[in-house]
């Protein structure tokens, strides 16, 4: 990775309520779900140290506790760490304004929205970021279609010339690459003086568009490893791609991960692709395919799980077979010998229903 050269401080955008994620976040903020036995905002946090970052602010706003409480002041990681807590939703660039009182104001500060997993070179975003004199620079990302997302135009200096927001079908250029804001940035203390406090302010819509008016602007992609882990779907996929090892800083258990003290019957097919969290248990003849199970949960004597995401202590019960996207919430149970084909949730604590 390159030199970062003196970004030394982050700010990670964790306040949201993640309502494409329940019911698996109404018992626990979307940045603390688990990715192979840590919080998943704990492989940021490790991405950025790597990258020679020091001081970490979290933005919180949905369930800051847990944050807090699992982090400290960073001083075990030899980090420092501070938290803000939106008194109400300020949005993505309110919220970066309402963390400002933690920051060296003088320095640039990276920006991340706290469910990207991403193994881009912060280093090289920085280094674009002072060769151009921007004020903010936006990491980009490509994709095949970007209808459903923000498209970002520059010109051939990796200046932001245009953002187009969902864009239609008549506003895409044949031929052009599609390439979206993967929600990692580089800012400059004018580009965080631009947004004002105490206001719900969108750092996409508002603070974005303002400063590319005036220049400000600069954007990188890059081919790296990028996936938004915010709906159960992509979720799973993120665990099938770091066992898969396409996750460039997290090295693959193998390919399949049983956390050291879950417990497995040896008459039990754990298959690739599974992920069977701490304190988890999976019964005799049982089979697991490509799924996300949490801790504490329990596969019961010849249940089937394959395609789901099942949170904390879900229970299923033995002879059951669960297939496809079922998304279970924490203590959510799956009775004896029930066949339930996804697309499914099933809400916290409450037991499931043919
Ligand atoms: P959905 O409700 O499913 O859209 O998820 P979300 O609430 O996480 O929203 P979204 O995915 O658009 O947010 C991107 C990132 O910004 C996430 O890491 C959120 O935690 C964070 N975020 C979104 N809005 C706010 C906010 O108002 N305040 C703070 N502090 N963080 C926010």
């Amino acid at each position: 990775m390159s030199d970062p050269r003196g970004v030394a401080q982050a700010v990670i955008l964790v306040g949201g309520q993640g309502t494409r994620m329940r019911p698996l976040t109404d018992t626990m903020p979307k940045p603390m779900l688990p990715l192979l036995g840590l919080p998943f905002v704990e492989r940021q946090v490790q991405h950025l140290a790597r990258a020679g970052v020091r001081r970490i602010v979290f933005s919180c706003g949905y369930r800051p506790r847990e944050i807090e409480e699992y982090f400290g002041d960073g001083s075990s990681r030899g980090l420092e760490m501070g938290y803000v807590v939106d008194p109400e939703p300020l949005g993505t660039a309110g919220a970066i304004a309402n963390a400002e009182s933690l920051l060296d104001g003088d320095g640039d500060v990276f920006v991340l929205n706290g469910d990207i997993l991403t193994d881009l070179d912060l280093g090289a975003l920085v280094a674009h970021h002072l060769a151009l004199g921007a004020e903010a620079t936006i990491a980009l990302t490509p994709v095949e279609d970007p209808s459903a997302f923000g498209l970002v135009r520059t010109d051939p200096d990796g200046r932001v010339t245009e953002f187009v927001e969902k864009p239609g079908a008549d506003e895409l250029i044949p031929g052009e690459p599609y390439r979206i804001n993967a929600g990692t940035y580089v800012l400059a203390p004018s580009a965080r003086a631009a947004i004002p406090h105490g206001e719900q302010v969108s750092i996409e819509r508002d603070t974005f568009p303002l400063l590319a008016a005036r220049g400000g602007v600069g954007a990188l992609g890059s081919g790296c490893y990028w996936r938004d882990i915010g709906t159960p779907q992509s979720y799973l996929d993120a665990h099938l791609d770091v066992l898969a090892g396409r996750v460039g800083f997290i090295t693959p258990p193998g390919a399949s991960w049983v956390a050291d003290d879950a417990h497995v019957d040896p008459s039990a097919v754990i298959g690739d692709g599974a992920s069977v969290g701490p304190g988890a248990r999976v019964g005799a003849g049982a089979t697991v395919g490509r799924c996300v199970i949490a801790g504490g949960a329990r596969v019961g004597d010849g249940a089937t799980v394959d395609g789901a995401v099942l949170g904390r202590d879900v229970v299923v019960g033995p002879g059951a077979q669960v297939t496809g996207l079922v998304v279970a919430g924490d203590g959510a149970t799956v009775p004896d010998g029930m066949v339930l084909e996804g697309p499914a949730t099933v809400a916290t604590g409450s037991v499931a229903s043919a």
